[in-house]
């Protein structure tokens, strides 16, 4: 399934519908460039969840959880050296609980990531436009932001 987002706000509220329909277990896991929008993407997984607080990248805490309807594990890969890093973490033991997982930069670890993540890919389309893909998406079509 592919989407178009033309603004920051846009993405959020994309992250939002998604959010919506996700489920204990769920692992969406992000990818994209510096400033594609991944953190935005999350405020609005984090949104669905009922989470008031302020979600940011945990780029030097590499995990922020969040307590919402369900746990949200935030999880920043950029700073990973590679598997072996998100292993003794305790990362992987996230990704097979009850709360819902959002990586970011989860290409950084992809031989960790479980088969049934859901990849949501975010590309530049110019000025604020942005190409989200989703894939591997378990339940009934999202309609468009
Ligand atoms: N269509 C869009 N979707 C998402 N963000 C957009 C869009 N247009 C503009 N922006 C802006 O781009 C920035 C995206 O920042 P964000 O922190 O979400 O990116 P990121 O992918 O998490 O970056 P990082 O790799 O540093 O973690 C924000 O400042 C946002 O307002
Ligand atoms: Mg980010």
């Amino acid at each position: 399934m592919e989407f178009f987002t033309r603004s920051g706000e846009e993405t959020i509220a994309l992250g939002k519908k998604l959010g919506s329909r996700l489920v204990p277990g769920d692992c969406v896991a992000l990818s994209g460039p510096l400033g594609a929008g991944k953190t935005a993407f999350t405020k609005g997984i984090a949104l669905a969840l009922g989470i008031r607080e302020p979600v940011t990248s945990p780029t030097f805490t590499v995990i922020s959880e969040y307590e919402g309807t369900v746990p949200l594990y935030h999880i920043d890969a950029y700073r990973l050296q590679g598997p072996a890093d998100f292993i003794n973490l305790g990362a992987e033991d996230l990704l097979f609980g009850q709360g819902v997982c959002v990586i970011e930069w989860s290409e950084r670890i992809r031989e960790e990531l479980p088969d049934d993540a859901i990849r949501v890919t975010i590309e530049p389309a110019g000025g604020e436009g942005r190409r989200i893909t989703l894939e591997n998406w378990p339940r009934r079509e999202l309609t468009p932001v």
